[in-house]
């Protein structure tokens, strides 16, 4: 009798096909004696009935299983149809993106014709960054895409990194980072791997630039065990990562959760080979290891593990990778090769040690929230407001603008401390080879700090006002203080 239940959906183009095999090789493996896989319908052919790809009855059920393993989805080109991998990954908070990228035998990268084995983790922040998508058009010629990154949201990526870290025996997590220039976001998040780190002292820990970080992979992958990254940034590094390791259908990829777990293979849905039986299924494969892991099945995880690594030491491949080699076998004979050499052990150096008696899931599923979670990471700290950076539609030059700005300002408790455009600053020094665009930050600050205890927002926003009168405001952010420091940016140059 099952006793856990995953909500299975195989996608479009190949997916069907490749699911196929993987349940083929789960269920000879005795997956299926412990996991009821319940289907459920989301996928391209959804969005014709409903713009989220997925039914009420899908989510009902992905919600009450708490683990969805799914193949590659197709998103309709154009119209309102979003991604169903990022609405679930968003809706569902699964904020840890676990990639594994693994040399494999039989799998020819330069790395592995220059015998370096390559072998490490991506751990990405999947719900923040741009990724909330908030876009606006501000003025006729830009346009700006709001990135956020949370203290709460970095926790919960790092300390499952760090988690996973332990469980693995990884000795070394890197932080990947652009914090060099992202002072404040990406600062944040360093800041927060640092602060983690300190509860797992048998971890070293390091951090890297993303820019140095994307070289030393190129050049000397084995140097990293598990790389921690936020979200953009660690969705590209992440297909760079699959590269080293032959491509995306190596890469398997967990995205975790509090309360649920979505476990896919990163490759699309192939179109060019659907329905021809040629399709490569390692990567959904290894997704499902990484799903019978999760929810606590090692035993069958190795076992299969061994059969697939064997396997492709006795040099079985699909068309898609195998080095131009004879003898490629379609999707069914790839599953049916491993099906044949379940129980079996590869060479001592890819054989995965079979843990006895973790046969059974052992994943304890949350209870459903009442309503939505707060996370919070810092105790409320005493803020004030100090003035505000006020962006705005002009054309005017540099001291056009600041003279009638500070005509304005004249008589109010703020005085124009700043201009800056696209983030440069032009007043009051700069640099009359700076490029601009039509659209400016004025930043406008109290004259008198001592007055910041009694300001509000009352003063600023008849600031606001008196400006609004002269010119088009885009938007506007109150500039405030946290514990007496200040929770803004200088611009370049400033
Ligand atoms: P793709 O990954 O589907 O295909 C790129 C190339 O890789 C093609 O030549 C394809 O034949 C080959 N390929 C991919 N997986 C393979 C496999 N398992 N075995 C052998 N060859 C394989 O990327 P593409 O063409 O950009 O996207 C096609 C569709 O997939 C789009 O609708 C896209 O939105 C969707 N997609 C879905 C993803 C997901 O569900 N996680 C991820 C990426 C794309």
């Amino acid at each position: 009798m099952a006793n856990l239940r995953i909500a299975l959906s195989p996608g479009d183009g190949i997916g069907p096909e490749i699911m196929d095999a993987v349940m083929h090789v789960f269920r000879q493996a005795g997956v299926h004696e412990h996991l009821e896989f319940v289907p459920v319908e989301i996928g391209e052919r959804v969005f014709a009935t409903d713009s989220r790809g997925m039914t009420d009855q899908a989510i009902a059920t992905i919600e009450s299983c708490g683990v969805l393993f799914k193949g590659p989805m197709g998103t309709p080109i154009g119209g309102g149809g979003k991604s169903i991998n990022v609405t679930l990954r968003k809706m569902y908070s699964a904020f840890a993106n676990v990639r594994h990228f693994q040399a494999l035998p039989g799998v020819e990268t330069v790395f592995s014709r220059a015998g370096v084995h390559v072998d490490f983790y991506i751990v990405r922040e999947n719900v923040e960054d741009t990724y909330g998508g908030i876009e606006h058009r501000l003025t006729n010629d830009v346009i700006e895409c709001k990135r956020l990154i949370s203290a709460p949201g970095s926790d919960q990526v790092h300390r499952h990194a760090f988690e996973l870290a332990r469980r693995l025996g990884i000795g070394k997590v890197h932080c990947g980072h652009k914090a060099n220039i992202m002072k404040m976001t990406d600062g944040l998040f360093l800041d927060r791997f640092r602060e983690m780190a300190g509860e797992y002292p048998g971890i070293e820990i390091a951090d890297v630039i993303i820019d140095a970080l994307c070289m030393n992979l190129v050049l000397r992958p084995q140097i990293y065990r598990m790389i921690v990254l936020p979200n953009l940034q660690g969705d590209i590094v992440s297909d760079l990562a699959a590269g080293l390791v032959g491509g995306l259908g190596f890469a398997p990829s967990a995205n975790i959760g509090r309360h649920m777990s979505i476990f896919e293979a990163v490759h699309g849905t192939a179109p060019d080979i659907a329905g021809k039986g040629v399709a490569n299924p390692t990567s959904l494969l290894l997704s499902g290891l990484m799903m019978l892991r999760h929810v606590g099945m090692l035993t069958q995880a190795a076992v299969i593990e061994n059969a697939l690594i064997l396997s492709l030491e006795q040099g079985m491949h699909t068309a898609d990778f195998g080095s131009g080699r004879e003898g490629a076998v379609g999707t069914e004979g790839y599953a049916e090769a491993i099906v044949r050499n379940l129980g079996k052990r590869p060479s001592d150096r890819e054989a995965t040690p079979v843990p006895e008696g973790q046969d059974r899931p052992t994943l304890v599923l949350g209870e459903r929230p009442r309503a939505n979670t707060l996370l919070r990471t810092f105790e409320t700290v005493r803020s004030v407001f100090v003035g505000c950076d006020i962006y705005l539609d002009t054309t005017l030059s540099p001291p056009e603008l600041a003279a009638r700005l500070q005509a304005i300002a004249t008589g109010t408790p703020f005085k124009l401390t700043m201009m800056s455009n696209r983030g440069t600053q032009v007043w009051p020094s700069g640099s009359v080879f700076t490029e601009i665009v039509d659209y400016y930050r004025v930043r406008f600050e109290l004259r008198d700090m001592h007055d910041a205890a009694s300001l509000g927002q009352g003063p600023i926003l008849t600031l606001l006002r008196k400006i609004a009168e002269k010119f088009e405001i885009t938007d506007f952010q109150p500039l405030k203080h946290f514990d007496g420091r200040p929770g803004y940016s200088l611009a370049q140059g400033q």
